[in-house]
């Protein structure tokens, strides 16, 4: 690999010990994909999970006196003050994402605790080069906004964040960001649940750069969220095209790059079905709890949801998850204090997959998305999947058909 001066001082330890150690483990990465060089990143995303490694890789580059270069944003943990302050956490628990908390702070990374800083804190312009970790991230930076980033690790990005830069490899080149799989959706996609059951295809579309016709024109941003999300889910991607919709795809061949398709796949509505039935806890049954906000949630499906529950006290209790500043933003509307008089909880900073909500271990919940079925279910936490709608007449029922 050639190494420019600075990136050769940051070998040599000019910047301490930490930066030298992130990017020697670059560098043997970068050698593994046959990379030439290292280039700049202007942005990075970091999908803390506060879970032992992570926990041990951000407090040793503390130790190691690393500081970022770019402030990354970073993924949800859980957020201390709201289950501190309702007793819900253990202090064993609390003190793990306290340290957390604060090896990041030390790092200098942006705490943003939000698993979808694409939509509004962390954009990047078309043909940026970027280092986004994070399941629906990485697709979402490539295939929307036309960015440049590979399927980083959260190690990767934390590293590419303190160095400044990545090896450059893989989506960095024009060449290996064309589609290969052509993917005709004949299902009814006739909501933004639709991009989930979408996303659960992937062991139907198979390895490589899906090429999506028969979509809408129009794809809201939870759309393509919610699409990312569950290709990682159900499969491994970090680059999709939509065409005549996403922009590196304005016609079929332009997203194929000329060339002809390696395979073809239709997905139809017996696809979705048949995924929903292996993913599911089967319906017509008592629900304890509804969660929504895996990803996170929009201020706009916030208000979706104070609309459709209209205010109408709901028998389940409601979790929906969502970043600090969508929070806030719901406190400003006024729609944070009606939801939470009426049971339905808006819950800052929080992923489903954490130590805090073992007070809802054992119980079944209700949930639009396969991502938070899935991620849980280790943690003793089952689901039914429905729809967006079906979930709130669930909360406010207590029963799913
Ligand atoms: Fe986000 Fe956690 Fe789900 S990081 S996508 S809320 S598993």
């Amino acid at each position: 690999m050639k190494l420019n001066q600075d990136q050769q001082n940051i070998l040599d330890g000019k910047y301490g010990p930490g930066a030298q150690l992130a990017i020697k483990i670059q560098i043997a990465i970068g050698e593994s994909f046959g990379a030439k060089r290292m280039v700049p990143i202007t942005r990075a995303h970091v999908a803390l999970s506060n879970q032992d490694a992570d926990l041990w890789l951000a407090e040793k580059m503390v130790d190691m006196g690393a500081k970022c270069r770019i402030a990354p944003t970073v993924n949800p943990g859980w957020c201390l003050d709201y289950f501190k302050s309702r007793n819900l956490v253990s202090d064993e628990d609390y003190k793990m994402m306290e340290r957390t908390h604060n090896a990041y702070k030390k790092l200098g990374a942006i705490l943003t605790y939000n698993c979808t800083p694409y939509i509004d804190t962390n954009v990047p312009n078309f043909g940026e080069v970027v280092a986004f970790s994070e399941s629906s991230a990485t697709p979402y930076v490539n295939a929307v906004w036309g960015a440049r980033s590979n399927r980083e690790g959260a190690n990767s990005a934390l590293f590419a964040a303190i160095t400044g830069y990545v090896p450059e490899y893989g989506l960095l080149f024009d060449e290996n960001r064309k589609g290969n799989i052509l993917v005709d959706v004949k299902a009814d996609m006739k909501n933004d649940y639709c991009y989930h059951m979408l996303g659960m295809c992937g062991k139907k579309i198979g390895h490589g750069i899906p090429v999506f016709t028969g979509l809408p024109k129009h794809i809201s941003p939870e759309a393509f969220r919610n699409l990312g999300a569950q290709l990682n889910t159900s499969g491994a991607y970090d680059m999709y095209h939509i065409v005549g919709v996403t922009p590196e795809a304005k016609d079929i061949e332009t997203a194929f790059g000329g060339k002809e398709p390696e395979r073809k796949v239709t997905i139809t509505n017996e696809d979705f079905d048949e995924i929903l039935e292996t993913i599911s806890l089967e319906g017509d049954r008592e629900i304890d709890f509804v969660m929504f906000g895996c990803p996170h949630f929009t201020i706009n499906e916030c208000i979706y949801i104070n609309n459709k529950i209209n205010g109408r006290k709901l028998e389940k209790e409601m979790y929906i998850l969502t970043s600090s500043h969508v929070k806030e933003m719901a406190e400003l509307m006024g729609i944070d204090e009606k939801l939470e008089s009426l049971g339905a909880h808006i819950v800052p900073s929080t992923c489903p997959d954490q130590p805090c909500w073992k007070f809802i271990k054992g119980k079944v919940g209700l949930t639009e998305s396969p991502k938070c079925a899935y991620y849980p279910k280790r943690r003793g936490i089952d689901f039914v999947i429905r729809d967006l709608d079906t979930c709130i007449e669930g909360a406010v029922t207590g029963r799913v058909k």
